[in-house]
């Protein structure tokens, strides 16, 4: 496509993604035909973060020239998008219809079989709290790609234009991969958001900010994606401190009674990893397993 000019995009759905995928696309000399909305302002704001004021509409009819129709609404309103898009839009045969979802395959978007458009699962392994921190945020990212050979082939193209680098997969495991992405994203977040609560009150002069705990994650997810989960693990665990680990939990239940099974949890995966990083004997390993183990009342009689 280099030399060409570039495909036109609609944009249904402009939300958190959908503006950074859009305004990137456009930088990057993609014309932008529409931006379509539920809500005139909401739509009217996001087409000017986009620098396509004037293509914002609530008129989904106005897709109907674009080469590419990217959809970003929210997952559940994926398939009624594309059905009312197909029943009432005169589409091209030959345009593109794209989704972003992570968990769903590109065939959500077939209202019939017989469609003659092509269809594509397009999914950024990145996260998108704002169309502003979504764009700094795309170069260098993956994406995974799903669909027919041709719809692969334009992606590849959108996903190299947009700075990014892609892989393909395929939709039965589409799910499976999603549950690995949200492991990856939203859980370090949740676990981020709990180790605050734990910390927060351990000075009762002053709460203790989150923000001390960044360089020790920020190292922590660095050397477990350079050096390998293996080679990263440190702490009691690994170094079979049984004690400290009976301290925390015992912390734990009396003042983060929610946080406790969290805690077994996570310990008991983290003793499978110390072992097979051959850093933890069998005989202490199973030792924390069983104080991992131990439920309430156990504790309590000991
Ligand atoms: N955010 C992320 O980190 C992220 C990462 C990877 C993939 N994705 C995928 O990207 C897609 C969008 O997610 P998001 O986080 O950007 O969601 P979002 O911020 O909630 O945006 C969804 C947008 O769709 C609009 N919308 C909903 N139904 C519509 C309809 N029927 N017609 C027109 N517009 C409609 C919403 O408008 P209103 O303002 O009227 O509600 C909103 O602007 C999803 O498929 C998601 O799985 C998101």
């Amino acid at each position: 496509m280099i030399g060409c000019a570039k495909p036109s995009v609609a944009l249904i759905g402009p939300g958190r993604l959908g503006q950074a995928v859009t305004a990137l696309l456009r930088q990057q000399g993609y014309p932008i035909t529409a931006i379509v909305g539920r809500d005139r302002q909401r739509t009217a704001e996001a087409a000017r973060f986009i620098g396509a004021e004037l293509m914002a509409t609530t008129d989904i009819n106005r897709c109907a020239p674009a080469d590419i129709i990217l959809i970003a609404t929210t997952d559940d309103q994926l398939a009624t998008t594309a059905a009312q898009l197909c029943d009432t839009v005169p589409l091209g045969d030959s345009t593109l219809l794209v989704h972003c979802s992570g968990l769903h395959p590109a065939q959500v978007l077939k209202h019939s079989a017989d469609m003659p458009q092509h269809v594509l699962a397009m999914h950024p392994l990145q996260t998108f709290a704002s169309g502003e921190q979504g764009m700094k945020s795309l170069a260098g990212c993956f994406f995974s790609l799903e669909g027919d050979s041709q719809a692969v082939e334009q992606g590849q193209q959108l996903v190299s234009d947009l700075g990014g680098e892609s892989f393909i997969i395929e939709g039965q495991y589409k799910a499976r991969y999603h549950a690995a992405a949200c492991m990856a994203s939203n859980f370090i977040t949740t676990l981020i958001d709990s180790a605050g609560e734990v910390l927060r009150p351990c000075n009762p002069q002053q709460d203790i900010p989150l923000s001390v705990l960044g360089p020790l994650i920020r190292t922590a997810v660095e050397n477990s994606l350079t050096l390998g989960p293996k080679t990263a693990l440190t702490g009691p665990i690994v170094r079979g401190d049984d004690g400290t680990v009976a301290s925390h939990l015992e912390q734990l239940k009396r003042h983060h009674p929610d946080l406790v099974a969290l805690y077994q949890q996570l310990g008991l995966q983290t003793v499978d990893l110390a072992q097979r990083s051959n850093r933890l004997s069998a005989a202490k390993g199973e030792k924390i397993s069983n104080i991992l183990s131990q439920s309430d009342d156990e504790r309590d009689s000991d």
